[in-house]
């Protein structure tokens, strides 16, 4: 408990810094915001079967038809949110995209409360056992670009204890640097996907200024269920959506961008 209250107070202060306007209201907006998504976030179960949010009303009602696109993508993740913005750029697609998910909120806006977020209704919930070769492209030294569309910074809560943490480091003959950047060891202000304080998700940075485009048509709660597949093509999707069930036909690719675990 004592730990939760000093995150809350850490991020109050964040948000606070960062916008010096802040009004009492908004201050106590989000306390009450964090006060509830916390207590939420700990009476969370592991959901067991997705019927719990896709239930079909009538098992046996027909596919609605919900039309013909160039592209449909499973999956509003970091990758199918990068393909919608790139494919529906030209304007000469129409791309469907469907996420079982729902929109973001304020306190998915809040940046380092993934524990959090991984014990709600945006996680699926999966455990996989632990795997000896995933994330191994993590240790290439590699670089990194300053002006794509997901931005990365430093985070702007900057105490006065940090000064002297990196101060103590130099001294020592530390090197200070950008820890994402060739060389990785060393001291470094904490860098975070954020964009001006508030987390900067692959939807605030690919699906939000793509949405405004006619040839983008996103699904919200919308859960592909089946794939039909002609001469070794995929070319059409059935999803459910409300309690019914619905197909889109595409007529260039069905893109599945449905997570590790959730892409067949
Ligand atoms: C609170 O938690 C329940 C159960 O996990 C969930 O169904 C509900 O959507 C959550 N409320 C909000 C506002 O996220
Ligand atoms: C990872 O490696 C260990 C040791 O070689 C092995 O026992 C384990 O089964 C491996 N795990 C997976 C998921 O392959
Ligand atoms: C499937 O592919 C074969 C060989 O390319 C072709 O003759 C046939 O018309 C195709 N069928 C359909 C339904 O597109």
């Amino acid at each position: 408990m004592k730990n939760i209250i000093i995150l809350c107070f850490a991020t109050l202060l964040v948000l606070s810094k960062q916008d010096q306007e802040a009004s009492k209201e908004s201050v106590q907006y989000y306390q009450s915001l964090l006060k509830y998504f916390l207590k939420n976030s700990s009476k969370w179960e592991k959901p067991k079967d997705s019927r719990k949010f896709f239930k079909l009303k009538n098992e046996q009602d027909e596919a609605v038809n919900h039309g013909h696109y160039h592209f449909i993508i499973v999956g509003a993740g970091v990758a199918g949110s990068v393909l919608a913005n790139r494919l529906t750029e030209s304007g000469k697609f129409q791309v469907l995209l469907l996420e079982a998910g729902g929109p973001e909120n304020d306190f998915t806006d809040v940046p380092g409360f993934a524990p959090y977020l991984a014990r709600s209704d945006f996680n699926w919930g999966y455990k996989t056992i632990p795997q000896n070769n995933s994330c191994l492209d993590l240790e290439d030294p590699g670089y990194h670009g300053k002006d794509g569309p997901l931005s990365v910074e430093y985070v702007k809560y900057q105490p006065e204890v940090l000064k002297i943490f990196l101060e103590a480091a130099k001294q020592r003959g530390q090197n200070i640097l950008d820890y994402n950047g060739q060389n990785q060891n060393g001291y470094s202000t904490f860098q975070s996907m954020t964009r001006n304080g508030k987390r900067c998700s692959a939807n605030k940075a690919f699906i939000k200024p793509a949405m405004n485009r006619e040839n983008l048509e996103l699904l919200y709660r919308a859960l592909g269920v089946k794939i039909f597949i002609r001469n070794k093509t995929a070319f059409r999707i059935e999803f459910i959506r409300e309690g019914k069930k619905y197909r889109a036909t595409a007529s260039k690719e069905v893109i599945i961008s449905g997570g590790t675990i959730n892409s067949p």
